[in-house]
Protein backbone atom coordinates (compact mmCIF):
# COMPACT_ATOMS: atom_id res chain seq x y z
CA UNK A 1 0.00 0.00 0.00
CA UNK A 2 2.69 2.16 1.00
CA UNK A 3 5.17 1.74 -1.97
CA UNK A 4 1.59 1.90 -4.32
CA UNK A 5 1.75 5.62 -2.50
CA UNK A 6 5.26 6.18 -3.54
CA UNK A 7 5.21 5.35 -6.88
CA UNK A 8 2.22 7.65 -7.41
CA UNK A 9 3.81 10.07 -5.68
CA UNK A 10 6.92 9.77 -7.98
CA UNK A 11 4.93 9.67 -11.00
CA UNK A 12 3.36 12.68 -10.39
CA UNK A 13 6.51 14.41 -9.60
CA UNK A 14 8.34 13.60 -12.85
CA UNK A 15 5.01 14.84 -14.52
CA UNK A 16 5.08 18.33 -12.87
CA UNK A 17 8.84 18.89 -13.45
CA UNK A 18 8.23 17.96 -17.13
CA UNK A 19 5.29 20.29 -17.21
CA UNK A 20 7.81 23.09 -15.35
CA UNK A 21 10.27 22.54 -17.97
CA UNK A 22 7.36 22.65 -20.68
CA UNK A 23 6.41 26.51 -19.28
CA UNK A 24 10.09 27.46 -18.56
CA UNK A 25 10.83 26.52 -22.40
CA UNK A 26 8.00 28.91 -23.81
CA UNK A 27 8.99 31.50 -21.86
CA UNK A 28 12.11 32.03 -23.34
CA UNK A 29 12.61 29.98 -26.28
CA UNK A 30 16.55 28.80 -28.02
CA UNK A 31 15.35 30.56 -31.42
CA UNK A 32 13.27 33.15 -31.84
CA UNK A 33 11.08 33.73 -35.31
CA UNK A 34 11.12 37.15 -35.57
CA UNK A 35 7.96 37.54 -37.21
CA UNK A 36 6.35 40.58 -35.54
CA UNK A 37 2.20 40.44 -36.44
CA UNK A 38 2.43 44.31 -36.60
CA UNK A 39 4.04 43.65 -40.06
CA UNK A 40 0.76 43.90 -42.96
CA UNK A 41 3.57 41.25 -44.55
CA UNK A 42 6.86 40.94 -44.39
CA UNK A 43 9.22 41.50 -47.25
CA UNK A 44 12.05 39.66 -46.48
CA UNK A 45 12.79 36.20 -45.11
CA UNK A 46 11.90 35.86 -41.82
CA UNK A 47 14.98 35.61 -39.14
CA UNK A 48 15.39 32.77 -37.16
CA UNK A 49 17.17 34.53 -34.46
CA UNK A 50 19.11 32.18 -32.05
CA UNK A 51 18.35 33.79 -28.63
CA UNK A 52 20.31 31.04 -26.48
CA UNK A 53 23.17 31.17 -27.98
CA UNK A 54 23.40 35.10 -28.50
CA UNK A 55 22.62 35.25 -24.79
CA UNK A 56 24.55 32.26 -23.30
CA UNK A 57 27.37 30.96 -25.64
CA UNK A 58 28.30 33.89 -27.49
CA UNK A 59 28.99 36.12 -24.15
CA UNK A 60 30.35 33.67 -22.21
CA UNK A 61 33.04 33.37 -25.06
CA UNK A 62 33.31 37.08 -26.14
CA UNK A 63 31.86 39.10 -22.79
CA UNK A 64 33.80 42.59 -23.91
CA UNK A 65 30.75 42.66 -26.04
CA UNK A 66 28.33 41.97 -23.37
CA UNK A 67 29.14 44.28 -21.20
CA UNK A 68 25.58 45.08 -20.02
CA UNK A 69 24.36 41.41 -19.99
CA UNK A 70 21.12 41.25 -21.36
CA UNK A 71 20.60 44.88 -21.45
CA UNK A 72 22.64 44.65 -25.16
CA UNK A 73 19.47 43.79 -26.53
CA UNK A 74 17.16 45.32 -23.74
CA UNK A 75 16.18 47.74 -22.59
CA UNK A 76 13.90 50.51 -20.58
CA UNK A 77 11.57 53.60 -22.12
CA UNK A 78 14.56 55.68 -21.57
CA UNK A 79 17.00 53.47 -23.71
CA UNK A 80 18.67 52.33 -20.48
CA UNK A 81 19.93 48.67 -20.48
CA UNK A 82 18.11 46.47 -18.33
CA UNK A 83 21.35 44.85 -17.01
CA UNK A 84 19.50 43.33 -14.41
CA UNK A 85 17.17 41.16 -16.40
CA UNK A 86 17.09 37.33 -15.34
CA UNK A 87 15.85 34.12 -17.35
CA UNK A 88 12.33 33.49 -16.53
CA UNK A 89 11.66 37.92 -16.28
CA UNK A 90 9.15 39.29 -18.51
CA UNK A 91 10.73 41.67 -21.58
CA UNK A 92 8.40 43.75 -23.72
CA UNK A 93 8.69 43.41 -27.43
CA UNK A 94 10.66 45.64 -29.27
CA UNK A 95 7.38 46.97 -31.72
CA UNK A 96 6.30 48.20 -28.23
CA UNK A 97 8.65 51.62 -28.47
CA UNK A 98 10.15 50.95 -32.02
CA UNK A 99 6.64 50.93 -33.54
CA UNK A 100 6.52 51.69 -36.87
CA UNK A 101 6.72 48.35 -38.85
CA UNK A 102 9.19 49.06 -41.67
CA UNK A 103 12.54 50.39 -42.53
CA UNK A 104 12.70 54.05 -43.27
CA UNK A 105 11.02 54.80 -46.55
CA UNK A 106 13.67 55.59 -49.29
CA UNK A 107 11.28 59.50 -49.79
CA UNK A 108 11.39 60.47 -46.31
CA UNK A 109 15.29 59.39 -45.88
CA UNK A 110 15.52 62.06 -49.29
CA UNK A 111 13.24 64.77 -47.23
CA UNK A 112 15.85 64.57 -44.25
CA UNK A 113 18.34 65.46 -46.73
CA UNK A 114 17.31 67.83 -48.19
CA UNK A 115 15.89 69.83 -44.66
CA UNK A 116 19.60 68.86 -43.75
CA UNK A 117 18.21 67.75 -40.20
CA UNK A 118 20.86 67.20 -37.91
CA UNK A 119 22.43 63.25 -36.94
CA UNK A 120 20.71 63.22 -33.24
CA UNK A 121 17.92 64.36 -34.79
CA UNK A 122 17.83 61.74 -37.51
CA UNK A 123 18.73 58.49 -35.27
CA UNK A 124 15.92 59.73 -33.03
CA UNK A 125 13.42 59.09 -35.69
CA UNK A 126 14.75 56.30 -37.51
CA UNK A 127 14.86 54.72 -34.31
CA UNK A 128 10.86 55.24 -34.21
CA UNK A 129 10.88 52.17 -37.13
CA UNK A 130 11.00 48.54 -35.92
CA UNK A 131 13.28 47.24 -39.07
CA UNK A 132 15.82 50.30 -38.04
CA UNK A 133 16.35 49.59 -34.60
CA UNK A 134 16.64 46.15 -35.45
CA UNK A 135 19.04 46.25 -38.33
CA UNK A 136 21.70 49.04 -35.56
CA UNK A 137 21.33 46.41 -32.97
CA UNK A 138 22.31 43.24 -34.85
CA UNK A 139 24.02 44.51 -37.22
CA UNK A 140 25.83 47.58 -34.74
CA UNK A 141 27.27 44.67 -32.65
CA UNK A 142 28.18 42.45 -35.82
CA UNK A 143 30.10 45.01 -37.45
CA UNK A 144 32.15 45.40 -34.57
CA UNK A 145 33.33 41.45 -33.82
CA UNK A 146 33.86 41.10 -37.17
CA UNK A 147 36.16 44.17 -37.10
CA UNK A 148 38.27 42.85 -33.93
CA UNK A 149 37.85 39.06 -34.74
CA UNK A 150 38.79 38.86 -38.40
CA UNK A 151 38.60 36.79 -39.98
CA UNK A 152 36.05 35.20 -37.55
CA UNK A 153 32.64 36.38 -39.04
CA UNK A 154 29.23 37.74 -37.51
CA UNK A 155 26.21 38.35 -40.60
CA UNK A 156 26.08 41.84 -41.77
CA UNK A 157 24.63 41.05 -45.18
CA UNK A 158 20.75 40.57 -45.83
CA UNK A 159 20.38 36.92 -47.17
CA UNK A 160 22.81 35.63 -44.15
CA UNK A 161 20.00 36.73 -41.65
CA UNK A 162 16.93 36.18 -43.54
CA UNK A 163 16.60 33.44 -45.53
CA UNK A 164 15.75 33.64 -49.43
CA UNK A 165 11.75 32.62 -49.50
CA UNK A 166 10.72 30.07 -51.47
CA UNK A 167 8.18 31.45 -54.14
C1 LIG B 1 21.77 39.71 -28.67
C2 LIG B 1 20.53 40.31 -28.24
C3 LIG B 1 19.82 39.75 -27.02
C4 LIG B 1 20.37 39.39 -25.82
C5 LIG B 1 21.82 39.45 -25.37
C6 LIG B 1 19.26 38.94 -25.01
N1 LIG B 1 18.08 39.04 -25.71
FE1 LIG B 1 16.23 38.49 -25.04
N2 LIG B 1 15.44 38.93 -26.89
C7 LIG B 1 16.13 39.52 -27.93
C8 LIG B 1 15.22 39.75 -29.03
C9 LIG B 1 15.57 40.38 -30.35
C10 LIG B 1 13.95 39.25 -28.64
C11 LIG B 1 12.65 39.27 -29.44
C12 LIG B 1 11.97 40.59 -29.17
C13 LIG B 1 10.75 40.85 -30.04
O1 LIG B 1 10.20 39.90 -30.61
O2 LIG B 1 10.33 42.03 -30.14
C14 LIG B 1 14.12 38.74 -27.27
C15 LIG B 1 13.11 38.17 -26.51
C16 LIG B 1 13.23 37.84 -25.18
C17 LIG B 1 12.15 37.32 -24.36
C18 LIG B 1 10.73 37.04 -24.85
C19 LIG B 1 10.73 35.64 -25.44
C20 LIG B 1 9.51 35.30 -26.28
O3 LIG B 1 8.88 34.29 -26.03
O4 LIG B 1 9.22 36.04 -27.21
C21 LIG B 1 12.66 37.14 -23.10
C22 LIG B 1 11.88 36.63 -21.89
C23 LIG B 1 14.06 37.54 -23.13
N3 LIG B 1 14.38 37.95 -24.42
C24 LIG B 1 14.92 37.50 -22.04
C25 LIG B 1 16.30 37.73 -22.11
C26 LIG B 1 17.21 37.55 -20.97
C27 LIG B 1 16.79 37.15 -19.56
C28 LIG B 1 18.47 37.82 -21.45
C29 LIG B 1 19.79 37.76 -20.70
C30 LIG B 1 20.10 36.53 -20.01
C31 LIG B 1 18.33 38.18 -22.86
N4 LIG B 1 17.01 38.09 -23.21
C32 LIG B 1 19.39 38.51 -23.69
C33 LIG B 1 17.47 39.83 -27.94
C34 LIG B 1 18.38 39.55 -26.95
C1 LIG C 1 10.16 50.47 -23.39
C2 LIG C 1 10.52 51.01 -24.67
C3 LIG C 1 11.56 50.31 -25.51
C4 LIG C 1 11.65 48.95 -25.82
C5 LIG C 1 10.74 47.83 -25.36
C6 LIG C 1 12.77 48.81 -26.70
N1 LIG C 1 13.34 50.02 -26.95
FE1 LIG C 1 14.98 50.39 -28.12
N2 LIG C 1 14.95 52.37 -27.58
C7 LIG C 1 13.99 52.96 -26.79
C8 LIG C 1 14.29 54.39 -26.67
C9 LIG C 1 13.47 55.42 -25.91
C10 LIG C 1 15.47 54.61 -27.42
C11 LIG C 1 16.20 55.95 -27.65
C12 LIG C 1 15.74 56.51 -28.97
C13 LIG C 1 16.39 57.82 -29.30
O1 LIG C 1 17.58 57.81 -29.65
O2 LIG C 1 15.69 58.83 -29.25
C14 LIG C 1 15.86 53.32 -27.96
C15 LIG C 1 16.98 53.13 -28.76
C16 LIG C 1 17.31 51.95 -29.39
C17 LIG C 1 18.46 51.76 -30.25
C18 LIG C 1 19.55 52.81 -30.53
C19 LIG C 1 20.57 52.54 -29.43
C20 LIG C 1 21.58 53.58 -29.21
O3 LIG C 1 21.79 53.90 -28.03
O4 LIG C 1 22.16 54.08 -30.16
C21 LIG C 1 18.42 50.47 -30.69
C22 LIG C 1 19.42 49.80 -31.61
C23 LIG C 1 17.25 49.83 -30.09
N3 LIG C 1 16.61 50.75 -29.29
C24 LIG C 1 16.89 48.51 -30.29
C25 LIG C 1 15.87 47.84 -29.58
C26 LIG C 1 15.59 46.42 -29.67
C27 LIG C 1 16.31 45.46 -30.59
C28 LIG C 1 14.56 46.16 -28.81
C29 LIG C 1 13.94 44.82 -28.47
C30 LIG C 1 14.86 43.75 -28.06
C31 LIG C 1 14.20 47.42 -28.18
N4 LIG C 1 15.01 48.42 -28.67
C32 LIG C 1 13.18 47.59 -27.24
C33 LIG C 1 12.91 52.34 -26.20
C34 LIG C 1 12.64 50.98 -26.23
C1 LIG D 1 26.12 42.05 -28.48
C2 LIG D 1 26.52 41.55 -29.76
C3 LIG D 1 25.50 40.92 -30.69
C4 LIG D 1 24.23 41.35 -30.97
C5 LIG D 1 23.50 42.55 -30.40
C6 LIG D 1 23.69 40.45 -31.96
N1 LIG D 1 24.62 39.50 -32.29
FE1 LIG D 1 24.40 38.00 -33.67
N2 LIG D 1 26.27 37.31 -33.23
C7 LIG D 1 27.12 37.84 -32.28
C8 LIG D 1 28.31 37.01 -32.18
C9 LIG D 1 29.49 37.25 -31.24
C10 LIG D 1 28.14 35.95 -33.11
C11 LIG D 1 29.09 34.76 -33.34
C12 LIG D 1 30.19 35.05 -34.31
C13 LIG D 1 31.13 33.84 -34.43
O1 LIG D 1 31.45 33.21 -33.41
O2 LIG D 1 31.51 33.55 -35.57
C14 LIG D 1 26.84 36.18 -33.76
C15 LIG D 1 26.33 35.35 -34.76
C16 LIG D 1 25.10 35.52 -35.38
C17 LIG D 1 24.58 34.67 -36.45
C18 LIG D 1 25.25 33.44 -37.08
C19 LIG D 1 25.32 32.29 -36.10
C20 LIG D 1 24.01 32.01 -35.45
O3 LIG D 1 23.99 31.94 -34.20
O4 LIG D 1 22.97 31.88 -36.13
C21 LIG D 1 23.34 35.18 -36.78
C22 LIG D 1 22.39 34.68 -37.87
C23 LIG D 1 23.09 36.33 -35.92
N3 LIG D 1 24.18 36.51 -35.09
C24 LIG D 1 21.93 37.11 -35.94
C25 LIG D 1 21.67 38.17 -35.07
C26 LIG D 1 20.42 38.93 -35.05
C27 LIG D 1 19.23 38.67 -35.96
C28 LIG D 1 20.56 39.89 -34.09
C29 LIG D 1 19.58 40.94 -33.66
C30 LIG D 1 18.27 40.51 -33.23
C31 LIG D 1 21.90 39.73 -33.50
N4 LIG D 1 22.53 38.69 -34.12
C32 LIG D 1 22.41 40.54 -32.50
C33 LIG D 1 26.91 38.98 -31.54
C34 LIG D 1 25.73 39.75 -31.52
C1 LIG E 1 22.17 40.80 -38.62
C2 LIG E 1 20.92 40.36 -39.19
C3 LIG E 1 20.28 41.16 -40.29
C4 LIG E 1 20.87 41.60 -41.45
C5 LIG E 1 22.32 41.45 -41.90
C6 LIG E 1 19.83 42.27 -42.22
N1 LIG E 1 18.63 42.23 -41.51
FE1 LIG E 1 16.84 42.99 -42.12
N2 LIG E 1 16.01 42.56 -40.35
C7 LIG E 1 16.64 41.85 -39.34
C8 LIG E 1 15.73 41.73 -38.22
C9 LIG E 1 16.03 41.02 -36.92
C10 LIG E 1 14.53 42.39 -38.60
C11 LIG E 1 13.24 42.60 -37.78
C12 LIG E 1 12.45 41.34 -37.64
C13 LIG E 1 11.09 41.34 -38.22
O1 LIG E 1 10.98 41.25 -39.45
O2 LIG E 1 10.10 41.43 -37.47
C14 LIG E 1 14.73 42.88 -39.94
C15 LIG E 1 13.75 43.54 -40.68
C16 LIG E 1 13.89 43.89 -42.02
C17 LIG E 1 12.83 44.43 -42.85
C18 LIG E 1 11.40 44.69 -42.39
C19 LIG E 1 10.64 43.38 -42.32
C20 LIG E 1 10.26 42.83 -43.69
O3 LIG E 1 10.58 41.65 -43.95
O4 LIG E 1 9.64 43.54 -44.49
C21 LIG E 1 13.35 44.63 -44.09
C22 LIG E 1 12.63 45.17 -45.32
C23 LIG E 1 14.75 44.23 -44.03
N3 LIG E 1 15.04 43.77 -42.75
C24 LIG E 1 15.64 44.29 -45.09
C25 LIG E 1 16.98 43.97 -45.01
C26 LIG E 1 17.94 44.19 -46.12
C27 LIG E 1 17.56 44.72 -47.49
C28 LIG E 1 19.17 43.79 -45.65
C29 LIG E 1 20.52 43.86 -46.36
C30 LIG E 1 20.89 45.18 -46.85
C31 LIG E 1 18.98 43.33 -44.28
N4 LIG E 1 17.66 43.46 -43.93
C32 LIG E 1 20.00 42.84 -43.47
C33 LIG E 1 17.93 41.34 -39.36
C34 LIG E 1 18.87 41.56 -40.33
Amino acid sequence: MIKKRLLTTVIIGVAILFIAAGIYAKIVPDIIELNDPAYAKHKKGIVKFTHGKHQSEYAKEYPEFYKNNCGECHHDKDNKPLTGLKEGDDVEKCIECHKIPSEVPKKLKKEWRKKKISKDEKKKKKMEYHAEAFHENCRGCHKKFNKKYKPKKAPTTCAKCHPKKKK
